[in-house]
Order: structure tokens, then C-alpha cells, then sequence
């Protein structure tokens, strides 16, 4: 059985106080349950977050795939687990389109990641031009198949993958729940011609872009989605709690 995940991506988002009030109410209201709930914090705040989380598994939006050395402004693995991080997020669209972070650098950040010992929200998803065009189901199982190339069976039980359409980031025009359902069919059919069923049946897909307090319930009722990728509409307790009570 795949678990329940929620998981915020605060972006670039929120001052120290703020972040630290978000966080602080949305522990206090989170109730132990089914679902695991993670957030990706700004990097700056992950030390002093991971101190006041006891329900809440606290993330790293972006890591640099070296143990140490000469990379002004960058963070190592290693780095991340010496302040206690060991789950990351890799290969969302705002990395790869802003940053030129390409199938290869992300291939080297999951292997990176994994050696070690992390746990990966691993992100996938096409523009509107590749739906337009019909390619849309190719393209993810290509950015997968990328990203996974060197992963073997034993290693899925370190990735979650989120499926996130990108035209339906930060946009409010969210995937009807049949899109989303039709994708993570295709990326669970995947996982199984990959590494087979058990593999397939216990890998989380998560699905990401503008899902809301409005939409999660339809969504998360899917059967092939797992829980959400949540951007915009983790930034505010009520809404973000609301959403984890979705299922
Ligand atoms: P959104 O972002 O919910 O604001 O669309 C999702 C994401 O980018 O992870």
C-alpha cells in the first residue's frame, strides 16, 4: 500500500517570523494520522523549523549533488543531514526551467540524495504545448525514466514521486481529477513495467499545481493519487490544514 503524503512547498516565500508562526500553527492543529506531512522550508530556516517539529517532516527545496568543496552558495547532503534533513525535493519545474537544472543534473541529484540516505519527493510534469500535442504521458515517463535510470528496486522505497502538470502551477487552473487520475495511472504503470508490482503498488504519487482546500478532496479520492504537492495554498495554516483532512 502507498502511504498518504501532504507536502507544502513554501517557495521563496515568508520571513523568518512569519514562517515560524505558519509553522508553529500548523503543528499545534495537526492531529497524528494516516497521513504524512511534510514541508519544504526555505533553506534558512531549516535548522531552526526541524527544532519544533514533531509531527511535521521538515524538507529541503534544493541541494547541490558533492559532499563539499568550492560551491560558493550552495548547500551539500551532507550539510543537510549534520542539521538533521534527510528528505528533499528534486527536479520541480521551477528548478529545472529557472535554474536550467536538466535531466542529467537531476539524475545526479537522486543518486546523490540517495547515497546518502535521504528521502526524495521526486517531480515530474509537461508544459501545455506537450498536452496539446498528445505527448504529455511519454514525457513524464521520460523525465522518470531519466531521473531513475540508475535506481534500483530496493532505493524506491526512498522516492515519492509528484506528478505536477506545469501549466497548472501557481496558475489556479488546476488538472481536472480525471487528468490527474489518467497520469498517475500511466506513471503507476510505469513503475511496474520497471520494477514490478510491489514496487508500483507502494510508490506515493503525489499530484501538484494550484490544488486547493476546494479541489483536494475530489483529487486525493482518485485512486491512483496519494496525496498532494502543495505551492501556494500551503502558505496559510487553514487552508494547508484542510487539505491534509482532504481523504
Ligand atoms: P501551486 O504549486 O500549488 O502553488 O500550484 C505547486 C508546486 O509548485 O509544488
Amino acid at each position: 500500500m502507498s502511504k498518504r503524503i501532504v507536502a507544502g512547498n513554501w517557495k521563496m516565500n515568508l520571513t523568518a517570523e512569519e514562517a515560524v508562526n505558519l509553522f508553529k500553527e500548523i503543528e499545534e492543529r495537526l492531529s497524528f494520522s494516516e497521513v504524512d506531512v511534510k514541508v519544504f522550508v526555505p533553506s534558512i530556516y531549516l535548522q531552526s523549523l526541524t527544532g519544533l517539529s514533531e509531527k511535521i517532516t521538515i524538507g529541503a527545496q534544493n541541494f547541490y549533488p558533492v559532499s563539499k568543496g568550492a560551491f560558493t552558495g550552495e548547500i551539500s547532503p551532507i550539510q543537510l543531514r549534520s542539521i538533521g534533513i534527510n528528505t528533499v525535493l528534486i527536479g520541480h519545474s521551477e528548478r529545472r526551467d529557472l535554474f536550467g537544472e536538466n535531466d542529467d543534473f537531476i539524475q545526479s541529484k537522486v543518486k546523490s540524495a540517495l547515497e546518502n540516505g535521504m528521502d526524495i519527493i521526486l517531480c515530474c510534469g509537461e508544459s501545455l504545448e506537450t498536452r496539446d500535442a498528445g505527448n504529455e504521458v511519454k514525457f513524464v515517463t521520460g523525465q522518470l525514466s531519466s531521473a531513475l535510470s540508475i535506481v534500483e528496486s530496493a532505493s524506491m522505497k526512498n522516492i515519492t514521486i509528484a506528478y505536477e502538470p506545469i501549466w497548472a502551477i501557481g496558475t489556479g487552473k488546476t488538472s481536472s481529477s480525471q487528468q490527474a487520475e489518467d497520469m498517475h495511472l500511466a506513471i503507476r504503470n510505469w513503475l511496474d513495467s520497471k520494477y514490478g508490482p510491489t514496487v508500483a503498488g507502494s510508490t506515493s504519487i503525489l499530484y501538484g499545481g494550484s490544488c486547493n482546500a476546494a479541489n483536494a478532496k475530489e483529487l486525493f479520492a482518485c485512486p491512483n493519487v496519494d496525496g498532494g504537492l502543495i505551492g501556494g495554498a500551503s502558505l496559510d495554516a487553514e487552508t494547508f490544514l484542510t487539505i491534509i483532512s482532504s481523504f
